[in-house]
């Protein structure tokens, strides 16, 4: 995978990523360059391939983010997206599969913005298969900014475990509170169930499933090397 020099002379890391990654919604017109584009539509070809899901990245379209006056959900100067489509029903792995492209993105130095609301659904030229609807897209590009910390719910409304929390539990934890959720929702709740089995539910109503998806993955990544099953 292409991974950006940081300043300091280290690669980010999927980890650094996910605490660095804020939603963005202004962006400058600085191209995004080749071989990060190509690498980006290697990564979707993959998840693609894996999940059925029907994901593209569209590139220099201004008009899916050019009419939203509303103060929640504007943005400026996005020309670029990933466009996810899928049939309906398919919300979780949306979400799950999404974050992908969104934390390899942010390695690459890129910033973005999961969107359901506030775009233009009619402007955007996806190529729709057979039973299947832009379900989401994901704003792309260069920040003018990095964006900042979202509010935290306490980990203690989040998750639930008999006695001492494990460490990797803690720590997978902290992984899934830095995932996006659509108006910060954070309605979701994981339940370590014995030792290694975790229950991860989706308790909000509007794209708390997709929301799921997406903190799942950071779950996943914080769980680091700890085998654990979902339940
Ligand atoms: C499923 C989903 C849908 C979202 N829809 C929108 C949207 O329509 N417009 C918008 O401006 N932001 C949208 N967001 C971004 C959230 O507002 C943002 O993730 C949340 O406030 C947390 O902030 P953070 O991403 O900076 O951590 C969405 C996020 C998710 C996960």
């Amino acid at each position: 995978m292409l991974l950006l020099r940081k300043r300091k002379g280290k690669n980010m890391t999927i980890y650094e990523a996910m605490n660095e990654r804020h939603s963005v919604r202004k962006y400058t017109d600085r191209p995004i360059e080749a071989e990060k584009i190509a690498a980006l539509n290697e990564e979707i070809a993959k998840i693609n391939a894996e999940s059925g899901l029907n994901i593209e990245l569209i590139l220099d379209e201004p008009k899916a983010f050019s009419g939203m006056l509303a103060r929640y959900g504007h943005f400026s100067g996005c020309t670029n997206y990933f466009c996810i489509s899928a049939p309906d029903g398919r919300d979780e792995d949306v979400g799950y599969f999404g974050e992908k492209l969104v934390l390899m993105a942010q390695t690459l130095g890129l910033n973005t913005c999961w969107v359901v609301l506030t775009y233009s659904k009619r402007a955007v030229p996806a190529k729709l298969r057979e039973g299947e609807k832009v379900q989401a897209v994901i704003a792309l590009g260069y920040g003018e900014h990095c964006g900042r910390a979202h509010k935290n719910k306490p980990m203690e409304a989040l998750c639930a475990c008999d006695g001492e929390m494990p460490e990797w539990f803690k720590n997978a934890m902290e992984a899934a509170m830095t995932a996006p959720t659509a108006i910060n929702q954070q309605a979701f709740k994981f339940t370590l169930e014995g030792e290694n089995k975790v229950k991860a539910e989706a308790t909000g109503a509007r794209y708390a499933k997709m929301d799921l998806g997406i903190v799942k993955y950071h779950f996943e990544l914080g769980a680091g090397n700890t085998e654990f099953e979902w339940v």
